[in-house]
């Protein structure tokens, strides 16, 4: 075990999670490592939680404040908000437990876009930063740490916070020395200088995390997995929605508007944006490269069969089968992806200039092109933003993609107007369903409620959403984006009282 902590004064702080959670006190500002379910610590939150119950068994209060990357997994905030421990979290979560928590108005959340934590926090907005809890694969002789599987926001709560405890997680694996790249170079502004990267792999920092020992109050040793769900094998639907995506890109090559290389693609996670990227092997596609967040099973086999030359990314997410596929040809990929930090992975300078295929999941899109990733009916939030936005508003070209209907057909996905906005009509380039494809560039907001309406609505729906628009084409005061304000979001109260937005 002792192999991975290799620095002298560290080894000496090693204790068991229990202990070092004695370390974490009422009411701290916490920066976790996570992102996507990898490179989480796997035992101090749930030593912690275990604490937190004990008190609040005794009637004190026992609460943190919890900043990670993104969304972690059971062992992180299944836990805590079990424990109801958490007094705040940010900046993206998709655990069951802590989701009716937030929704039932229990803790605060904040749901900001990925690229901005780290200045925010920087900048003191979310307080000062007490401590933090980072998982590492191995900490080197002269006190750096080996990442594990994601990086995330660390090297900001390493740098920021007062006190640190490393999670050594010996079930990461070591070959994964050399495949990070922690940039340095970033300043606040007035003092900001261009990011030196101009292609996704690129390497422009280190391979480790800066740390200043003296600020380590306990290394812990673990050796549990990633949380790693695996992938149910794309459906018809989600075959149909990356099959219109792929044609437009065929449709985008012969105008000249795309190489045959498209641009660097950033893709969200799960079974669509999986399929998209089994369709790019299918459809004859090489040399394409990622700029991305997440490293999914999907990926390897692009990598692998040389639809994909490089990925860049903060965090794998990878099935038991893709860590299986990833460790047995670990010399290969470690030329081909690349970590960053997430302030690089979702930089708005970067993912301009790369001039990025932004492919996104979505709730809802309404007849103008407006886009909800993140509420159900306007009031109770599903995960969050995470790095959407980052992507839809600086990528060349911006996809929104999502079945047309959910609740097996009782919610059409294309409204009059969306619940919540997450991303306007103004980022919005491609809405996408299984019905078909929008190409939203140049539209006017009225050609655009034509399209959406014409291609991507379920045709159950097709028929109520014309209805809509033509009256709204009458009857609204204004007629750049027509609507009737009284009944736009009468479909979505309908699927509160009953259950189906069909009258
Ligand atoms: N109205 C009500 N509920 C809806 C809905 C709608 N229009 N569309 C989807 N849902 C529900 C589904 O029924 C499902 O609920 P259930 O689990 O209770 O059945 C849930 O939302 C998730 O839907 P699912 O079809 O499983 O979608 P998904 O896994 O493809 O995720 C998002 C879709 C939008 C939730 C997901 O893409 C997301 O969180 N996006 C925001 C963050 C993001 O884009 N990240 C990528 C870069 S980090």
């Amino acid at each position: 075990m002792g192999k991975r902590i290799r620095h002298a004064g560290l080894a000496s702080k090693v204790m068991t999670a229990t202990k070092a959670a004695e370390l974490v006190d009422h009411g701290m500002t916490i920066g976790m490592s996570g992102f996507t379910g990898a490179g989480y610590p796997k035992a101090v939150p749930q030593a912690l939680a275990a604490r937190m119950v004990a008190t609040h068994e005794r009637g004190e209060a026992f609460r943190v404040r919890v900043l990670t990357g993104a969304s972690t997994a059971p062992e992180l905030d299944g836990a805590l908000a079990r424990a109801d421990g958490i007094d705040l979290r940010l900046p993206y979560q998709s655990d069951p437990e802590l989701r009716s928590r937030i929704n039932r108005g229990e803790m605060d959340y904040l749901d900001i876009h990925l690229s901005h934590v780290a200045q925010y926090a920087w900048f003191g907005f979310f307080g000062k930063l007490d401590l933090a809890v980072v998982e590492a694969t191995a900490i080197m002789p002269d006190g750096r740490l080996l990442p594990s599987s994601s990086v995330g926001n660390n090297k900001t709560w390493l740098d920021l916070a007062d006190k640190v405890i490393v999670e050594v997680n010996h079930w990461q694996p070591l070959e994964m020395e050399g495949m990070h790249d922690v940039y340095y170079g970033t300043a606040l502004p007035p003092h900001r200088k261009p990011i030196p990267l101009l292609k996704p792999d690129d390497r422009i920092g280190e391979p480790y995390l800066r740390l200043d020992p003296d600020k380590v109050i306990a290394v812990v040793e673990t050796a549990a997995p990633d949380r790693n769900s695996a992938f149910s094998p794309p459906d018809d639907c989600s075959r149909q929605i990356a099959g219109h995506l792929i044609d437009f890109f065929r449709h985008e090559i012969a105008k000249g508007r795309l190489s045959p290389q498209l641009l660097p693609l950033q893709s969200g996670v799960g079974n669509i944006a999986n399929a998209v990227l089994g369709g790019l092997r299918e459809g004859g596609f090489s040399g394409l490269t990622a700029f991305t967040e997440v490293i999914q099973d999907g990926m390897l086999d692009l990598l692998e069969n040389e639809v994909l030359s490089v990925a860049s990314a903060t965090s794998f997410s990878l099935s038991p089968a893709g860590i299986e596929r990833f460790l047995a040809n670990i010399e290969f990929f470690r030329k081909r992806i690349v970590l960053r930090t997430q302030e690089i992975s979702n930089h708005p300078e970067l993912v301009r200039r790369l001039g990025c295929i932004a492919m996104n999941g979505m709730v809802e899109a309404d007849i103008y092109g407006n886009i909800n990733s993140t509420h159900v009916a306007g009031t109770s939030i599903i995960n969050g933003i995470g790095g959407s936005g980052d992507f839809a508003r600086n990528g060349f070209m911006s996809c929104f993609l999502t079945p047309s209907t959910a609740k097996n057909g009782a919610v059409s996905c294309i409204v009059p107007m969306v619940s919540h906005v997450d991303h306007t009509e103004h980022d919005v380039a491609v809405v996408v369903t299984e019905q078909g494809l929008a190409d939203l560039r140049g539209l006017s907001p009225r050609q655009r409620a034509k399209v959406i309406i014409e291609r991507c609505a379920h045709p159950g729906y097709r028929p109520l959403l014309q209805d809509y628009f033509n009256r709204a084409l009458h009857d609204s005061r204004g007629k750049h984006t027509p609507h009737l304000l009284n009944e736009a979001l009468s479909w979505h109260q309908r699927f509160l009282e009953t259950g189906d937005m069909r009258p």
